[in-house]
């Protein structure tokens, strides 16, 4: 097995690609493959500041890593979910990973900050654990990016991860979302950019580019996420992917670049396109009721009996 670009050794074969690669040269490829998303899907400019939210997983500290490496200035954002020693051990990769570096890390703690954390706002609201966290996660990065002055937040979602997403709104021709659905949001009314520069890579080369750069990320995934429908549907992609190299690149990138504009009118026809929006009368947010989604889950979840995690007995499924 040999490099394609050295033709040394290879450590790597990357058979979406067909091309083997030597540790130094699959670095170089990661870079390319973000600097080309960043590029097509106009994400950033080379002067922009952009806040990476970091979950001290692998692919946001990846994605972290390589904005810095491709000449960014990116700070990171962290927020203490609150659920068990998986939140604790997570945030700490992220610190680690700053403090090694030297660079900046902004933190939040739903608990300290904000007075709950997400296994007792899944409790409160009698729903999922992700719905309080999604919810919480959208807000805060927007809260952080707009008071740090950031031109847009890059998250680490990966060519997997956007894959099983499209795969799950596909299979119920979900609309509203197949037009959400993209690399780049805008800025709009308030809100920042939203950016997903590894759209191109997968969940196997973003571990392969940690062990290779040396970064210690958390492992284990969220403890109340297990069994959740986007696992399942990655097993899929996966199966499909094995037998036929190339297929989930292909889905995701061949419907961008050929099927997402035809799901625009949905976007103008709901209120995600629509004027402005007023702002939250707690926390200035935009919102478009008095008081916005974050601050009703603070208000519901104010003074509940803190819960300890337990695992989701597949809730989800
Ligand atoms: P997930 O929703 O867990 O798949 O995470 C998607 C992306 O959200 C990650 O790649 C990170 O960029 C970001 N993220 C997840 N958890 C956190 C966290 N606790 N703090 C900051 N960013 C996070
Ligand atoms: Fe949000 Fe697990 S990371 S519920
Ligand atoms: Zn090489
Ligand atoms: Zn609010």
């Amino acid at each position: 097995m040999k490099c394609r670009t050295c033709r040394g050794p290879a450590i790597i074969d990357l058979k979406a690609h067909n091309a083997n690669f030597c540790a130094e040269h699959f670095l170089a490829f990661c870079r390319e493959q973000v600097a080309r998303a960043i590029k097509k899907h106009r994400m950033l400019a080379p002067d922009e500041r952009v806040l990476v939210a970091v979950s001290g997983g692998k692919d946001s500290l990846a994605v972290w890593d390589l904005l810095l490496e491709l000449g960014y200035q990116a700070d990171g954002f962290v927020i203490g979910l609150g659920i068990g020693d998986y939140s604790e051990t997570s945030t700490q990769y992220a610190r680690d990973f700053a403090a090694v570096r030297g660079l900046t890390l902004h933190e939040t703690s739903l608990r300290d900050d904000h007075g709950f954390d997400v296994p007792t706002a899944a409790a409160v609201t009698r729903r999922v654990p992700c719905s309080a966290c999604g919810l919480s996660k959208r807000h805060l990065f927007d809260r952080a990016a707009l008071e740090g002055g950031y031109d847009a937040v890059a998250t680490g979602h990966n060519l997997d991860d956007e894959a099983a997403v499209l795969f799950g709104n596909a299979l119920r021709w979900n609309t509203e979302y197949l037009a959400r659905q993209r690399p780049v949001l805008p800025a709009r009314d308030g809100f920042p950019r939203k950016i997903k520069p590894l759209i191109r890579l997968g969940e196997r080369e973003m571990a392969a580019y940690c062990v290779i750069r040396g970064i210690d990320y958390i492992v284990e995934e969220c403890p109340m996420a297990a069994g959740n429908k986007h696992l399942r549907y990655k097993e899929a992609l996966n199966a499909i992917e094995a037998e036929s190299p190339g297929s989930k690149h292909a889905f995701y990138h061949e419907f961008l670049a050929r099927a997402a504009d035809l799901f625009t009118a949905d976007v103008d026809g709901t209120d995600a396109g629509s004027g402005a929006l007023g702002a939250c009368q707690r926390c200035g947010s935009p919102s478009s009721n008095e008081v916005c989604a974050f601050c009703l889950l603070v208000e519901r979840t104010a003074g509940a009996v803190p819960v300890t995690l337990r695992e989701r007995a597949g809730a989800d499924r």
